[in-house]
């Protein structure tokens, strides 16, 4: 039986992963975030209740197992506590959340320096949320980063603190901005690090014994391929690996170990901030999709940019990812459609590709080739067979299947828990 679940976004994020792993969530024995930090912006909705959840693994909505903060994320441990003192407050029991004593903090300089360097890239900015996701990342391969661990040493702490605040105050002053002092970061963090201390553990001996034992764990992914440091439309990007290769460098769990990688693929496209998007629709027809998908940012409310499936993407996600499972989410948007399209290559300079090319650029001259679907008016919101779609649904489904080469498991056709059609 399957174990070891990863759950990843295949295209520029939003697909709609938070729902998702709220529902495999409770048939898991660890949710495990493994990348990002509270640039995500899960949304998880039970009934009447939304819960808006950036740095908490989602999965804490719904599991009755231990939700972890892996390695591989980096901590706003302020953000962190907000977030549970807001589920405390709804009723939830966190006493099952850890954080990994290697995850990455960041402080309040990250986040200086994330606007200030937005703020002077001005039209070239690279559109971040600006929560010091990029600049905490870049102190961790800088090898200067402070990680939860150090917090838990005084000494340690204090030393890494000096010369972060002396280079971080001299960045800051460059860019015309306040810098930050010493005594007052020290202690406040202190402080911070007595209210977390007691749910920092080793997560790589936790992880691996657990699934050494059988038990079953699900592994979060935040963002998607699209955003990839090194995979996704550079320098658009996230700081970190979202696929599911990220699961390893962020756990510290083997490849070997995985047994199903799910990936989530929104029925249209949507990406937020700057950077290529080649199915982009800049009519009337993308702003219905906005408006009918609700197509805003969870975290900055920013409206997203829409467009039709793209399958160059889909089949550069299912090869990098190594998918085993498409989960079909947002399909229900499309109903009333006339026609729906999907790309399926894109020509540049007379040669076509039918996977994405890394020299994509904004700027460069491509032409789309899409294959046109006839649409259907019926509501599939509360459908849970298969077999019930209408006609012109599945053939959707199937093109996209056969097309990849990997099965749609799942068809997500609303954003409650419970309007999901699942195939074996
Ligand atoms: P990131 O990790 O930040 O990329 O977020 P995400 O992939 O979890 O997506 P997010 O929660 O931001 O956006 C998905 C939105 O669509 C949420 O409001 C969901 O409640 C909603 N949603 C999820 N699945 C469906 C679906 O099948 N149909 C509809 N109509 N809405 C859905």
């Amino acid at each position: 039986m399957d174990k070891t679940f990863v759950v990843v976004g295949t295209q520029f994020g939003d697909e709609g992963k938070g729902k998702i792993i709220d529902v495999l969530a409770p048939t898991a024995d660890y949710v495990v975030r493994f990348q990002g930090g509270n640039n995500a912006g899960h949304t998880v909705v039970v009934g009447k209740d939304k819960f808006v959840l950036h740095l908490l693994p989602s999965g804490i909505i719904s599991s009755k197992g231990k939700c972890i903060i892996g390695a591989g994320v980096v901590v706003d441990i302020k953000v962190l506590l907000e977030e549970m003192e807001e589920l405390e407050k709804r009723g939830y029991d966190l006493s099952n959340l850890y954080i990994d004593e290697r995850a990455h903090i960041i402080f309040p300089y990250h986040i200086a320096i994330d606007k200030a360097k937005e703020e002077a890239l001005g039209e070239n900015k690279i559109g971040t949320t600006q929560r010091g996701i990029g600049p905490c990342y870049n102190d961790k391969i800088a090898r200067n980063g402070i990680r939860i661990g150090d917090l838990l040493d005084k000494d340690r702490f204090k030393d890494k603190l000096l010369w972060n605040l002396k280079e971080k105050n001299d960045i800051l002053t460059r860019y015309g901005k306040e810098t930050f002092d010493f005594d007052t970061m020290y202690n406040e963090y202190m402080k911070l690090a007595e209210k977390i201390s007691n749910r920092v553990v080793d997560c790589v001996s936790v992880l691996n014994n657990a699934i050494e034992k059988g038990e079953r764990v699900l592994f979060e992914g935040a963002q998607a391929l699209m955003l990839d440091i090194d995979f996704g439309t550079y320098p658009y990007v996230t700081a970190s690996s979202p696929t599911a290769g990220g699961v390893c460098t962020g756990t510290g769990v083997g490849p070997k170990k995985i047994d199903r990688i799910l990936g989530v693929m929104k029925a249209y496209t949507t990406r937020v901030g700057e950077g290529v998007y080649p199915t982009e629709l800049l009519d009337d027809l993308g702003e219905l999709i906005r408006k009918k998908g609700y197509e805003y940012g969870a975290t900055t409310g920013r409206p997203r940019r829409c467009g039709w499936l793209d399958l160059v993407m889909g089949k550069y996600a299912t090869m990098i990812n190594g998918l085993t499972d498409i989960v079909l989410t947002k399909i229900d948007v499309l109903t009333g459609l006339e026609e729906i399209k999907v790309a399926v290559g894109y020509e540049i300079d007379g040669k076509v590709y039918d996977s994405y090319p890394s020299s994509l650029r904004q700027s460069k001259k491509f032409k789309v080739i899409y294959k046109t679907f006839k649409g259907w008016t019926e509501d599939i919101t509360n459908i849970k067979e298969y077999s019930e779609l209408p006609e012109n649904c599945r053939k959707y489904i199937e093109f996209i299947e056969n097309h990849l080469g990997v099965k749609v498991s799942l068809v997500s056709v609303g954003p409650e828990r419970t309007q999901n059609i699942y195939r074996s």
